[in-house]
């Protein structure tokens, strides 16, 4: 845990808010790598992750950009409405889960959204190393595109490409973007759901494989397709948990008395993995790899469900 306070706190674009957090004593924070988030322990009981937007070189704040989520269960309502200049909070230190790949010869940086966030700290860290890179940021409009006057006058704003989808010229032609996958090229992209699948499956389709591509959401999608009744029976002591369709396997968890890590609640985190003995889990979070779900091992009982009847867990 580290304690900081919010040093400023400006809104960059519609609906979303910029704040800047300083050790609450004084001094240098732990350092960070681009792409790299902090958990942010709201005091309401809520804990959220943010990626960090600032030069990595920077040690004494950290920059986070937090949207108003129209949904939000209190996470990013609670920032908005109560992380005021010289509020004091709890946060961990910086994690990475969205490292840049330093090796690649040249990196293509796709955003959408607030997804800007950790492709801003990406930018600034590649413009350091002198490495050659294009950062393409999508935005609804330009009213609800955070950091446009950053990013102008950024050392690197050459490189950054607009799209807005209220301005039909400046549409986003992956054909160009995605030209010649060749494979010293790397791409990181991070944003909506739809966003991401748009860049992904356009540069799958393109040539580019898997292992030149990054990305990170940066909120779990919404629950996919209807959810069924399943049931998990906990290898320690044989209970059985009937999960309905209208809780999460945690709920259904803590309800019966299990007691279950949480933090992000939205399959961001993985701190609530847990280790799969028999059945075959409904991936719904974003902190597995495609092949670490593939092999089945391991679900996010806050979010995932189960593709048949039971989950036996090692719990
Ligand atoms: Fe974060 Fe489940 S609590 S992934």
């Amino acid at each position: 845990m580290i304690k900081v306070r919010v040093a400023s706190r400006a809104r960059v674009a519609e609906d979303i808010v910029r704040l800047d957090l300083v050790h609450a004593e004084g001094g240098e924070l732990p350092s960070f790598s681009a792409g790299a988030h902090v958990d942010l322990f709201l005091g309401n009981g809520l804990t959220r992750q943010y990626s960090l937007c600032n030069d990595p070189a920077d040690r004494d704040r950290y920059r986070i950009a937090v949207l108003r989520e129209p949904s939000s269960r209190g996470g990013s309502a609670h920032v908005h409405d109560t992380l005021t200049e010289g509020a004091v909070l709890d946060i961990s230190p910086p994690r990475n889960l969205f490292a840049l790949d330093e090796t690649g010869g040249e990196h293509l940086l796709f955003a959408g959204g607030v997804g800007v966030t950790p492709i801003l700290a990406m930018a600034h860290r590649l413009h350091a190393l002198g490495a050659r890179f294009t950062l393409h940021y999508c935005a609804r409009s330009r009213s609800r595109a955070a950091f446009l006057d950053e990013l102008a006058a950024a050392p690197f704003a050459a490189a950054v490409r607009l799209t807005f989808d209220d301005e039909p010229d400046t549409r986003l032609d992956l054909d160009t973007a995605l030209a010649s996958p060749t494979p010293n090229r790397r791409l990181y992209v991070c944003g909506p759901g739809g966003f991401m699948r748009f860049v992904t499956e356009g540069a799958a389709a393109r040539g580019w494989t898997p292992e030149q591509i990054r990305k990170e959401h940066f909120a779990a999608e919404a629950s996919v397709g209807e959810n069924q009744p399943f049931e998990l029976l906990i290898a320690s002591s044989g209970q059985v948990v009937p999960v309905p369709a209208d809780q999460t396997a945690a709920q259904a968890l803590e309800a019966a008395g299990v007691f279950v890590l949480l933090s992000c609640e939205q399959g961001v985190c993985g701190t609530c993995l847990t280790r799969v003995i028999e059945g075959q889990p409904d991936h719904r979070d974003t902190f597995q790899t495609d092949a670490e779900k593939a092999t089945g091992e391991q679900f996010t009982p806050c979010c995932s469900r189960a593709l048949g009847p039971r989950l036996v867990i090692d719990l």
